[in-house]
């Protein structure tokens, strides 16, 4: 038996990175997988990695900024897997800059990717969860939910409404079996950070400094953060809501 299995998972921002780690690392261990991404090729492309071991998954191509959209996905779930007791909220944007330079759309698209859709995806999946007698909401934020970095305020901010929406769901539904925690990944090798390192003087620059900020010495990868979507989704933690788990190298640390 798989540490997650039969349940069903949405995953959303899972055609890349994080996303794409956590639905595989989920299939691995017996779930069913909506795989869920703003890029329906990517999306599918994961579908294939997981199916081809043997795994079940779907593709699901949604924004989650679109409530319409967001809700069509967890009734995929619903329809293909019966329910939905896992909802991994993990898509999300980074696009740095200087705080007076942000343009509206800048502003409206971080907000409404990272806090918006994470907000949503609770909206649509929480029904399903209350009627059945429970499930586990994973919410992505970041380690910028707890402290800033330079050209990331508006990211912050966003990952800041994050860490307090999980805490706000989690007190709501404590007592009827929904389970609702944030992760916040330290700097994980994944394309979002391209456009922040580029700010900084280029990958190679952060890679070479990385000591300075993220004490382990090297960025996560993707499938390290996986493992902790993993644990938060399965019955190993019945007894965690509201959780903040920071998977960052030892970064706030300091
Ligand atoms: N990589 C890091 O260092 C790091 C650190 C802390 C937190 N995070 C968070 O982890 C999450 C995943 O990021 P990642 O590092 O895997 O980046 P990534 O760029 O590899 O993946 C992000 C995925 O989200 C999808 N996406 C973007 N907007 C979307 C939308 N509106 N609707 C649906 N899908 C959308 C993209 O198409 C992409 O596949 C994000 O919320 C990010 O903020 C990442």
């Amino acid at each position: 038996m798989g540490r997650v299995e039969g349940k069903s998972c949405v995953v959303t921002g899972a055609g890349s990175g994080i996303g794409r780690a956590s639905a595989i690392r989920l299939a691995e261990e017996g779930g069913l997988v909506v795989v869920a991404d703003i890029d329906g090729d990517h999306a599918r492309e994961t579908v294939d990695q997981i199916t081809r071991t043997g795994g079940v998954a779907t593709a699901v191509t949604v924004d989650v900024a679109d409530p319409r959209q967001v809700d069509a996905m967890i009734e995929t779930a619903v329809r293909e897997y019966g329910s939905i007791n896992v909802l991994v909220n993990n898509a999300g944007v980074n696009i740095p800059g200087v705080v007076h330079e942000l343009t509206d759309e800048v502003i409206a698209r971080t907000l409404d990717v990272n806090v918006k859709g994470q907000i949503y995806g609770c909206r649509s999946a929480i029904p399903h969860m209350l009627h059945q007698g429970g499930g586990s909401i994973i919410n992505v934020a970041s380690v910028n939910g707890l402290v800033s970095e330079p050209y990331l305020a508006l990211y912050s901010a966003s990952k800041g409404a994050s860490v307090m929406w999980t805490k706000g769901v989690a007190l709501d539904y404590a007592k009827q079996g929904i389970r609702c925690n944030v992760i916040c990944p330290g700097w994980v090798d994944t394309p979002i950070n391209y456009a922040h390192a580029e700010m900084l003087g280029g990958l190679d620059k952060v890679y070479a400094s990385i000591d300075s900020f993220q004490p382990i010495g090297r960025p996560g990868e993707p499938r390290e953060i996986a493992h902790t979507v993993l644990f938060l989704a399965s019955d190993e933690t019945v007894f965690m809501t509201g959780s903040v788990v920071v998977v960052d190298g030892g970064m706030t640390s300091q």
